[in-house]
């Protein structure tokens, strides 16, 4: 079951520059930083209950968000819908013919499991589902 929208992710070009727009302009608190080299992001967390802002951007300069900056700039990447049992919703959306961009979920930031569901399913936006550690 989806319970939450857990965060908004936002491509940037470049990392500090953009925590410190969001830190000191819109004083959201930096919650930490993560190297998620599943997904070959260097990832900034910004809590702001009940979701929060990740910043992204690509790690040792490779892998897809590198290739998102090139081709469009920064921007929304992806929404992420928090689930209770990832495999249930997976499942579930699949059987309603609903495309992932992998065939099961994966490890993901903080050792979460997550899959993304392929934009052409979702009116173009990048939607990841993402079950937390506690949770699996
Ligand atoms: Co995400």
């Amino acid at each position: 079951m989806i319970t939450a929208l857990d965060h908004i992710a936002i491509a940037v070009p470049d990392l500090q520059k953009a925590i410190e727009r969001f830190v000191e302009d819109f004083q959201l608190p930096l919650g930490g930083t993560e190297d998620v080299v599943e997904a070959k992001t260097k990832a900034a967390f910004l809590p702001l209950p009940p979701t929060s802002i990740e910043l992204i951007h690509p790690l040792n300069d490779e892998g897809p968000v590198k290739t998102y900056l090139e081709k469009r700039g920064g921007g929304i990447h992806h929404l992420c819908f928090r689930s209770d049992d990832i495999e249930a919703d997976v499942a579930r959306l699949k059987e309603k013919g609903y495309q992932f961009l992998s065939d099961a979920p994966s490890p993901g930031a903080h050792n979460s499991l997550v899959i993304f569901i392929h934009p052409k399913s979702a009116d173009g936006v990048l939607i990841e589902l993402n079950q937390p550690a506690d949770e699996h």
